[in-house]
């Protein structure tokens, strides 16, 4: 195994390329989706076996909805059934799960097995796996604001703001990483990426293996973060 000097602690990953996945190979788009999950199991074993301590999986944005109703809700019925059957074994493994974004558009059942998960691996100090399902960094941003009374306004800065975001619990990502060749943020994590370092790949996503992964991690060590200061 692979030693790293330097291991980023959260690891972001824009999921991207499961539609040209599966068009590519003149199937349905959720051919790709389905796909899309072993590349999911695939990162979270990877994570672990590395000891990343957060990966976050941008699942669903609050945009995807623009899309055929047909495919949303393959995208629902898929994620229900997943997450229904992996997440004893994901309990096992020491995982402890989470969800962000706006859940009250979701499934009721959904929003159900999301909230049962969570309950089951809450105690859990493995890997932080959390999924991000209707989640956008406008709309995450927002509800945020809302929350806010009167009398938090003039203690206010970005510490104590964190806590009204649904990443509250999670550190800001050390890199960012997008695959099938786009180079864009899509409304992912754009409060908690003002420092993150991206890594793009044409790779897509239900191609994505541990090799890749492992190339996110080699990369990594060559990154200067400065943050704003000098090195
Ligand atoms: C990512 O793959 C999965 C979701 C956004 C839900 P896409 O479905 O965006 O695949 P492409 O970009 O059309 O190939
Ligand atoms: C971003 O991918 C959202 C997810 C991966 C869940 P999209 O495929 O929706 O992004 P755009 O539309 O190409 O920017
Ligand atoms: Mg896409």
């Amino acid at each position: 195994m692979e030693k790293f000097k330097i291991l980023p602690t959260h690891i972001g990953i824009i999921m991207d390329g499961n539609g040209r996945w599966a068009q590519k190979r003149n199937l349905p788009r959720y051919y790709g989706h389905k796909r899309g999950i072993e590349s999911v199991r695939r990162v979270v074993k990877a994570a672990k076996k590395y000891g990343i301590k957060y990966l976050t999986l941008y699942s669903f944005s609050t945009e995807n909805w623009k899309r055929p109703k047909e495919e949303v809700e393959f995208l629902f019925k898929l994620m229900e059934e997943r997450l229904k059957k992996e997440g004893e074994k994901l309990n096992k493994q020491n995982v402890r799960v989470r969800f962000i974004g706006n859940r009250e558009q979701l499934p009721k059942k959904l929003q159900k097995i999301m909230e049962d998960v969570e309950e089951l691996t809450k105690n859990n100090d493995g890997l932080n796996l959390t999924f991000a399902i209707n989640y956008g960094g406008r709309e995450e941003i927002l509800q945020a604001i809302k929350k806010l009374k009167k009398e938090d306004l003039k203690d206010l800065n970005e510490e104590n703001f964190k806590k009204y975001l649904y990443t509250k619990d999670l550190p800001d990502p050390d890199i960012i990483v997008r695959t099938a060749g786009e180079k864009r943020l899509s409304n992912f994590l754009l409060w908690q990426s003002s420092y993150s370092e991206f890594y793009f790949t044409k790779t897509l996503w239900p191609d994505f293996s541990e090799e890749d992964f492992l190339k996110v991690l080699a990369d990594y060590q060559r990154r200067k973060r400065k943050f704003g200061g000098l090195t």
